[in-house]
C-alpha cells in the first residue's frame, strides 16, 4: 500500500502504473481532478487504485491524505513525494513572491506530508519514503534558483529524516532525475532543452518509465538503501 503525490500526470503517474503492475495497492495523490486519476493508470484493478485529494498548498489535505489511505486500506508501507511545481527565471529577474512560492510548495508540502505519514508507516510493511528531488538540486542550474533551492533542501530534509525515523524501520531515500519530457518540462525554451541534451552524456532526455522504474527500485527492493541519493540524470551531472 503505497501512496504516490502527483500521479494524474508525469512522473507520478509513471511510478503509480509501475508499482501496480509489481501487485501494490497504490494510492493516487491528485490536485484537481479524480477522473485523471484513472486516465493516467490506465487499466488496473479497480480496488487497487485509491484517488487521493491532496494539494502541496493546503498542510491540512496532508493529514486527510494519510486518512483517506488508513480508511480504504488500513495501512500505509510506502510514500513517494513526487508532487512537485517549477518556475523558472534568474534571481535578478524572478518575482520574489515567485520565487518562494516554488520553495514553499515544494519543501513545505512535502515535509506536512512526510510528517503526517511517519505513525502510519511505522506500523508498515519494509515501510519506505522516495522523494523525487532534482539533479539541479545538486549540480544547480541557470534559471533555477528557486526549483534547485527547494530541491537540494529535500535532499538535507530526506538524509536528516532517515536518521530520526531509521530506528522505526524507516528508510527514506531520494531520487534525482535529469530532464523528462513531460508537462512540467513543455514551456522549457528550446534553447535550453539543446544545451541540457548536449550536457546529458547519453544525449537524450530520460522517459518516465526509466524514472519510475528508479523510484520503485528505492521504494521496493532497496532495503538496505537509507539516506541515499539516487541519480538518474543519463550522465548531465558528470
Ligand atoms: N520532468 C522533469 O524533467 C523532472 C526532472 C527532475 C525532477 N522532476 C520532479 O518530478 C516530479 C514530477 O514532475 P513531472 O515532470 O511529472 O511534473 P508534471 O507533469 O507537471 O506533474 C506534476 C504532478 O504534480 C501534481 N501537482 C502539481 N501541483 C501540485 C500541488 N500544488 N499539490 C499537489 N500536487 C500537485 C500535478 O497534479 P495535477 O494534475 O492535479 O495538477 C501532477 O500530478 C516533480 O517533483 C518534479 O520537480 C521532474
Amino acid at each position: 500500500m503505497v501512496l504516490v503525490t502527483g500521479a494524474s500526470r508525469g512522473i507520478g503517474a509513471a511510478i503509480a502504473r509501475e508499482l501496480l503492475a509489481r501487485g501494490c495497492r497504490v494510492g493516487c495523490g491528485y490536485r484537481r481532478d479524480p477522473d485523471a486519476v484513472a486516465r493516467a493508470v490506465g487499466p488496473a484493478e479497480p480496488e487497487a487504485v485509491l484517488p487521493v485529494p491532496y494539494d502541496l498548498a493546503d498542510e491540512a489535505s496532508a493529514e486527510r491524505a494519510v486518512d483517506t489511505m488508513l480508511d480504504a486500506w488500513g495501512g500505509l508501507d510506502g510514500l513517494v513525494l513526487n508532487a512537485g511545481v517549477w518556475d523558472g527565471g534568474r534571481l535578478a529577474t524572478l518575482d520574489p513572491a515567485d520565487w518562494w512560492r516554488v520553495v514553499e510548495l515544494n519543501v513545505r508540502g512535502t515535509a506536512a506530508l512526510a510528517r503526517a505519514a511517519l505513525p502510519a508507516l511505522a506500523k508498515g510493511d519494509r515501510p519506505g519514503i522516495v522523494l523525487v528531488s532534482s539533479i539541479v538540486g545538486l549540480i544547480g542550474h541557470a534559471g533555477d534558483t528557486a526549483y534547485a533551492s527547494a530541491k537540494a533542501a529535500m535532499i538535507g530534509f530526506a538524509r536528516s529524516l532517515a536518521k530520526e525515523v531509521a530506528a522505526d524501520g524507516i528508510r527514506v531515500n531520494v531520487l534525482a532525475p535529469g530532464f523528462v519530457d513531460t508537462d512540467m518540462t513543455a514551456l522549457v525554451p528550446e534553447r535550453s532543452r539543446r544545451a541540457i541534451a548536449d550536457a546529458t552524456l547519453l544525449g537524450r532526455f530520460g522517459t518516465v518509465e526509466e524514472i519510475a522504474r528508479a523510484a520503485v527500485f528505492l521504494s521496493e527492493d532497496a532495503t538496505f538503501c537509507t539516506g541515499s541519493v539516487l541519480s538518474i540524470d543519463g550522465g548531465w551531472s558528470l
